[in-house]
């Protein structure tokens, strides 16, 4: 039995039974705080929580470990929706490419970018890919993410595919956090398919999500609906095949162009739609009339040099956003959510407030994760996230680079 009072806390953050399970447009500018609180936890369970004034003679705080917040505060983990966090190796050499000029798209057409981590994903053994991805995971608990999603994608192929998606079934069974898995096997077409988009396609129906299926190896199925990559149509028909199977989409769309896959997810009751560095009226109009989450991924514009996406016009809409890291080794290899906080408020102009609506409420509904995530509040089992000693909750996105995590309660 572990019994944790955390007390004199500045501010509490997102504490409350009443807050909803997605928070749109002008609902996303305030947060629940308390101020000078206490949080009482049991095995993980948050047991009370209030003012400080309220807290005594409350429980029997006998054999308790008690954690003096003075100065600090106390938030719902953060949760990542969007990460491709098993792969083989760094890339480094592309990125001094395009410090020489090159862009993200001409390295792809050279055979490099996601090809290049196939490449490397398919000289790994899927116990080498499982002790780099759990050393990752370690570091990315410490950062103050207590969620994660994990794509596959780097496969490209019935072995390489199902290797990863072990991987990350591996990964859910030590993992101390939530992990859900994404079958991204339409990330790209491999080069022996280049001249047969056909041929690749029905391997993925036709050998790939039986497969996956049988084994329960993912929740969602993601397509990276894009020119150079896969039509709007394709996505349609990968999408639906993998519904048939059980699994929900969740794509990448409008990282370089509009090609109207915003709407056929939205069509097609996706979960979320990922990237939206370009984005038109029609895109909006799509959702806002679903339930589809946008999620903005700012470490991607950073690292690429390309636009951000426009998190102004999607909250003005009445809309809801989430934010993830897209954590991979090509266009965006970072983990630190707090970066992305920075970002988001630095170049997106969100507010704090926003962004950490987007990286905790809204991100926790991008992984339907909603009931045991993103808030805290009484009987859940919230990962929970102490900062260091710190002037204000904006200062959180106003330091970047600075570590504000100082211990994640699990
Ligand atoms: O989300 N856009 C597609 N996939 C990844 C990048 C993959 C890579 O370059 O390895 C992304 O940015
Ligand atoms: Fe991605």
């Amino acid at each position: 039995m572990s019994k944790i009072l955390i007390k004199n806390i500045k501010g509490l953050v997102q504490a409350g039974e009443e807050i909803p399970n997605v928070k749109k447009g002008k609902e996303m500018s305030t947060l629940n705080i308390i101020e000078n609180a206490f949080l009482a936890l049991e095995n993980g369970e948050v047991l009370a929580y209030g003012s400080m004034e309220e807290w005594e003679g409350i429980l029997d705080w006998r054999g308790v470990e008690v954690v003096d917040a003075d100065g600090c505060f106390v938030l719902p983990a953060f949760v990542d929706s969007h990460t491709h966090a098993v792969f083989a190796k760094t890339r480094e050499e592309e990125f001094v490419d395009r410090i020489h000029g090159l862009s993200y798209e001409e390295i792809a057409a050279k055979g490099g970018g996601i090809l290049n981590s196939a490449r490397k994903l398919s000289e790994m053994s899927e116990d080498d890919l499982f002790e780099a991805a759990k050393k990752r995971i370690e570091k990315i608990i410490q950062s103050g993410t207590g969620a994660l999603e994990i794509k596959s994608g780097y496969g490209l192929s019935v072995e390489g595919e199902l290797k990863m998606l072990r991987v990350i079934k591996r990964l859910k069974g030590y993992a101390p956090i939530a992990i859900k898995a994404t079958f991204l096997g339409a990330h790209a077409f491999p080069q022996a398919y280049k001249a047969n988009k056909r041929g690749y396609i029905d391997l993925i129906l036709q050998e790939m999500l039986p497969k996956i299926a049988e084994e329960k190896l993912a929740d969602y199925i993601d397509v990276f609906c894009e020119r150079n990559y896969f039509s709007v149509e394709e996505m349609e028909e990968i999408l639906k095949a993998g519904q048939a199977h059980g699994l929900k989409p969740k794509v990448h769309v409008n990282q370089f162009s509009i090609l109207g896959g915003v709407q056929k997810a939205v069509e097609l009751g996706a979960i979320s739609v990922d990237h939206l560095e370009e984005m038109d009226e029609n895109d909006l109009l799509a959702l806002q009339q679903s339930n589809t989450i946008p999620t903005l991924l700012p470490g991607c514009s950073h690292f690429l040099s390309i636009p951000y996406g426009d998190a102004r016009r999607i909250i003005n809409a009445g809309l809801p956003l989430a934010l993830a890291s897209d954590f991979n080794p090509g266009s965006s290899p970072n983990y630190d959510l707090m970066t992305i906080l920075s970002l988001a408020c630095i170049k997106q102009k969100m507010t704090p407030e926003e962004g950490i609506n987007a990286l905790t409420i809204n991100a926790a509904a991008a992984l339907e994760l909603s009931e045991s995530h993103g808030k805290i509040a009484l009987g859940r089992r919230s990962p929970i996230l102490l900062t260091k000693e710190i002037p204000s909750l904006a200062y959180l996105a106003y330091a970047f680079g600075e570590q504000h995590v100082q211990r994640i309660f699990l």
